[in-house]
């Protein structure tokens, strides 16, 4: 499958890995239709029941899904854990993320991308350390996908502009704020 193929490829080249290609690639295989078994499976988290919901949407392939909530539910973690399932079951993906102010982008939904990262570490070190978190961007190495950081207010599209790919995923994280509040 072309998702997991340049994975497949680079992995065979290194020894320690070479034993555990071809059951790795399977796993991938099947995650990538199912982001819900990632989450629970790679992660070992179990979503909320809502979180559950938005998992089964991104699975049946609905293309703009907005959330709106109370504050600390989850949203953040879920986009975190989106931009993980992304990056490693595509190959070439490209992920903006975006929010309003840098604190958002890189304490909070970066910050969960490394929280969860480290729990993809504890199942599955060897893919784990095929993620490289750096400020600004998130690099998924053998799969050639990246995740981009940009701040982006309200009605300012600018920042998503410009990316071609195959395999697109836009997160937007706080797009929209009441203005009362
Ligand atoms: N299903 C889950 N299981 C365990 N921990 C979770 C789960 N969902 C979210 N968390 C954790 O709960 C905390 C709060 O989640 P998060 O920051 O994603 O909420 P939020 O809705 O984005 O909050 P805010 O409204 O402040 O933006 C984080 O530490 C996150 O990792
Ligand atoms: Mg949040």
């Amino acid at each position: 499958m072309r998702a997991c193929a340049s994975f497949v490829l680079d992995a065979a080249q290194r020894p320690q890995v070479r034993g555990e290609v071809d059951e790795i690639a399977r796993t991938l295989i099947a995650w990538g239709d199912d982001p819900g078994a990632f989450v629970r499976q790679a992660l070992g988290v179990t979503p909320e029941p809502w979180q559950a919901e938005i998992l089964a949407l991104v699975a049946r392939g609905e293309k703009r899904i907005a959330i709106r909530s109370g504050h600390g539910v989850g949203k953040t973690a879920l986009e975190a854990w989106l931009v993980l399932w992304f990056g490693m079951t595509r190959e070439g993906a490209k992920i903006p993320a975006t929010a309003p102010t840098a604190h958002q982008l890189n304490d909070l939904l970066w910050g969960e991308i490394a929280k969860w990262r480290g729990a993809l570490a504890d199942r599955l070190p060897e893919l784990a350390g095929e993620i490289s978190i750096k400020t600004d961007r998130v690099e998924f190495l053998p799969w050639r996908s990246t995740a981009f950081a940009r701040t982006s207010r309200l009605g300012q599209s600018e920042a998503l502009q410009g990316f071609h790919a195959e395999n697109l995923l836009f997160v937007i994280d706080d797009a929209i704020r009441n203005p009362r509040s």
